[in-house]
C-alpha cells in the first residue's frame, strides 16, 4: 500500500482575504462544500492507499483532525512541526516515519491545496508510477505547460512531452526566472512539475543523505525525540530549529539523477490565485462566476464571491474584476492583477 503524505503547512497569501495565516486556503471551502484539504485526502483514499500521514503546524492540528473526521478518514499519523521549515524537512520527517515500519514503503507526497477533478485518472497515474518507484526512482508528475510560469518547477524529459508513459527525466529546474521559463515553455522537452512525488521511503532518505546531508541530523533527532501528544506526534523543537528552511525541490529534486515523470493530462490546478479560482469555478457564457449571495448584473469575465451568508454582494457592469467579500475584509481587484494580491497582504502587514 502507498502511504499518502499530505503537506499542509503553507499559507497561500495570493488568495487573501479568504486565505489567512490562521486559516490558510487548503482548509477553506474554495470550490464546492469540501475544503481543498478534504478533497486531497479523499483523492488519496482508496484500495491502493494506506492511512495518510499529515505534516502540519501546531496551529492547524485540530482543523486537520476535524476535517479528516468529517470525511470519514482516519490518519495514520499527524506530525506537528514546531515551526515551518518548508517542505524538505517535512518530507524527510514523514519518510523517517514511514521507514520505521517499512523502509521499502511507497509514499505519495502531495500538497493539500491543489485541484485535480478526475480522481480516477489521478489514481491511474499514481499506479503507473509504482514500477519506477519500486525500481528506486523518485517519481514526479508532469503537466503540459500552458504559459511561461515562473512559480513552478520544470521537468526536462529525455523525450518530448507528447509521450504519455512514465519516462526518465534529465533534470529538474525549480522556479526559473522569466527568460528561462519562456525558453522551457516553448521547448517540447519540458513539463511543469505538479508538486506531487512518489518514492520509497528509503530512496528519498538516501537522496537526502546524498544531496542534503545537513538536514539529516536535525530532522532525525527531531523525529526520534518527538513527543506523542493526544494522537499527534510533536517533532522536537530544539532539533527542528536546526533544520534548514528549504523546499524539497531545491534540496533534493534539482540535484537528484534518479528522477522519472508520469505525464498527467486530466486536469490539474494549484489554485495559485483568484484568476485560477475563477477558471475552476466554471464561469458562465459571459465569463461570470458567482457564489451564493452574490449577484452579477451585466458583468463580464468577473468573479463575485460572498464568503458570508449574511452578506449580499452585487456587481453591475463589471469587467475583468475580482470581488471577494469576507465579514472583515473585501478584495476588489482587476483580474489581470490577481497575482498582486500578495501585495495586499504585505501592505496590511506593514500597516499593523
Ligand atoms: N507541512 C508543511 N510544512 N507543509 C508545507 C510547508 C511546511 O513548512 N511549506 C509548504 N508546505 C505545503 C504547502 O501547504 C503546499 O501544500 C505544499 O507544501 C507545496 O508548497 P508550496 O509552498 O505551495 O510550493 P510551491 O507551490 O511554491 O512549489 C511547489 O509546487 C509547484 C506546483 O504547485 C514545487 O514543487 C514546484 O516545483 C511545483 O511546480
Ligand atoms: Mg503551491
Amino acid at each position: 500500500l502507498i502511504t499518502p503524505v499530505l503537506l499542509c503547512g503553507g499559507s497561500g497569501t495570493r488568495l487573501w482575504p479568504l486565505s489567512r495565516k490562521s486559516y490558510p486556503k487548503q482548509f477553506a471551502a474554495l470550490l464546492g462544500d469540501e475544503t481543498l484539504f478534504q478533497a486531497s485526502a479523499r483523492r488519496l483514499n482508496g484500495p491502493q492507499y494506506g492511512a495518510p500521514v499529515v505534516v502540519t503546524a501546531s496551529d492547524f492540528r485540530f482543523i486537520v483532525t476535524e476535517q479528516l473526521h468529517s470525511v470519514g478518514i482516519d490518519p495514520g499519523a499527524i506530525l506537528i512541526e514546531p515551526t515551518g521549515r518548508n517542505t524538505a524537512p517535512a518530507v524527510l520527517a514523514a519518510a523517517l516515519h514511514v521507514a520505521q515500519s517499512d523502509p521499502d514503503g511507497l509514499m505519495l507526497v502531495a500538497p493539500s491545496d491543489h485541484v485535480i477533478p478526475d480522481v480516477a485518472a489521478f489514481g491511474a497515474a499514481v499506479a503507473a508510477g509504482v514500477a519506477a518507484a519500486e525500481a528506486g526512482q523518485l517519481v514526479t508528475f508532469g503537466i503540459t505547460p500552458t504559459h511561461a510560469e515562473t512559480g513552478y518547477g520544470y521537468l526536462e524529459l529525455v523525450g518530448t512531452r507528447e509521450g504519455t508513459a512514465p519516462a526518465p527525466l534529465k533534470r529538474f529546474v525549480e522556479k526559473p526566472d522569466a527568460a528561462r521559463a519562456e525558453i522551457m515553455f516553448k521547448d517540447p522537452h519540458f513539463m511543469w512539475n505538479a508538486g506531487i512525488f512518489l518514492f520509497r521511503a528509503r530512496d528519498i532518505i538516501a537522496a537526502f543523505k546524498t544531496h542534503a546531508q545537513a538536514l539529516l541530523e536535525p530532522v532525525s533527532s527531531a523525529y526520534t525525540k518527538a513527543q506523542a501528544d493526544l494522537g499527534f506526534l510533536r517533532l522536537d523543537p530544539e532539533h527542528w530549529a536546526l533544520a534548514e528552511d528549504i523546499s524539497i525541490d531545491y534540496a533534493v529534486m534539482e540535484k537528484a539523477d534518479n528522477l522519472s515523470v508520469v505525464p498527467f493530462s486530466a486536469g490539474w490546478s494549484d489554485l495559485g490565485g483568484w484568476d485560477a479560482v475563477w477558471a475552476e469555478t466554471g464561469p458562465d457564457g459571459d465569463g461570470v462566476a458567482t457564489s451564493d449571495n452574490a449577484t452579477a448584473i451585466e458583468c463580464r469575465d468577473t468573479l463575485l464571491r460572498s464568503e458570508s451568508a449574511g452578506l449580499e454582494v452585487v456587481g453591475i457592469g463589471l469587467e475583468n474584476t475580482i470581488v471577494v467579500a469576507m465579514p472583515d475584509a473585501v478584495l476588489v481587484a482587476d483580474k489581470s492583477r490577481a497575482q498582486d494580491v500578495k501585495l495586499a497582504v504585505a501592505a496590511l502587514k506593514a500597516k499593523s
